[in-house]
């Protein structure tokens, strides 16, 4: 998987950019009223457990006061604007899908933030950085989407400084997939890269960096998945009156795909700190 195949629109999560408008309505801000990080993150984080996982991303790199960060693959902003808000560390937001770029510049400006979470829209495989660095590169559930991870984890590393840290939440190969499999997971999850978790560290070995965490999530997020859907169903009336039905099925259908590749025992689930040496 060395090449992008197909588009990211292929990933259905990534369809509805307009449900955040529809979640901004029902919390009575439809317009231009200022908002709070805290009232976003129940649905600006699009990756597992929410801003635990910012937190320990904080406390496994010491981000704080004065720290600059780059966060690959930013989303709607949500993990770059909680992390900016808890740590007073300054985040460069890079996100690849327009869209999703736009609606996270609007939602950081009405959160106050604009002066701690930058907005940039790129591919970080092309993105000229003119000798930009930072103290930590985190990154949730983006990286597997990126082809070429001997370029990307060069690129990583020339934004560091020595001692610098990658954080990384990330799928990966648990068993074996086989070819039709791994089609199948290009268009449904958009997946360019799923290594095994010894790849991912030999990867990172190869690249120049000293792996200090690597832990399995894959049991954990396979049971977050189901929790995540089940949620979703018992809230179905909400979901509908919310959204509608277009955005309820579409939803339902990413998380039940989730559910099921992880529920196979073949996706995994990666949480890595490294330094570079
Ligand atoms: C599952 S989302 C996670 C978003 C955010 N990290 C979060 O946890 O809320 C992954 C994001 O990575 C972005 N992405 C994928 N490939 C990228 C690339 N080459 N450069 C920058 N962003 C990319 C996608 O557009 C998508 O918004």
């Amino acid at each position: 998987m060395n090449e992008p195949s197909g588009d990211i629109k292929s990933m259905t999560l990534y369809h509805h950019v307009d449900r955040v408008v529809n979640e901004l309505r029902e919390l009575g801000k439809p317009n231009d009223e200022p908002l709070r990080v805290g009232e976003l993150t129940p649905f600006d984080q699009l990756h597992y457990h929410s801003t635990e996982a910012v937190d320990e991303a904080i406390r496994a790199t010491g981000i704080g006061e004065g720290s600059s960060v780059l966060e690959i693959g930013s989303g709607l902003g949500g993990p770059s604007r909680y992390l900016a808000a808890t740590s007073g560390a300054a985040v460069t937001a890079l996100e690849l899908q327009e869209d999703h770029h736009r609606m996270a510049v609007d939602l950081t400006r009405r959160c106050g933030l604009v002066d701690r979470v930058t907005h940039v829209c790129g591919d970080f495989l092309t993105h000229p950085w003119d000798g930009e660095e930072f103290d930590a590169v985190v990154s949730w559930l983006a990286l597997y989407h990126i082809p070429q991870r001997a370029i990307l984890l060069d690129r990583c590393r020339s934004l560091l400084p020595v001692g610098g840290f990658l954080y990384a939440e990330d799928l990966c190969e648990r068993r074996p997939f086989d070819d039709d499999e791994r089609e199948e997971l290009a268009s449904e999850l958009f997946a360019n890269y799923l290594p095994s978790s010894d790849r991912y560290r030999q990867d990172l070995a190869d690249a120049g960096f000293e792996v200090l965490v690597c832990d399995d999530m894959s049991d954990d997020w396979t049971a977050f998945t189901r929790g995540r859907l089940d949620q979703y169903r018992q809230q179905q009336d909400r979901h509908l009156r919310v959204h509608g039905e277009e955005v309820f099925e579409t939803m339902c259908g990413f998380y039940t795909t989730m559910v099921r590749r992880f529920s196979d025992g073949k996706l995994g689930g990666i949480r890595v700190v490294a330094r570079r040496i």
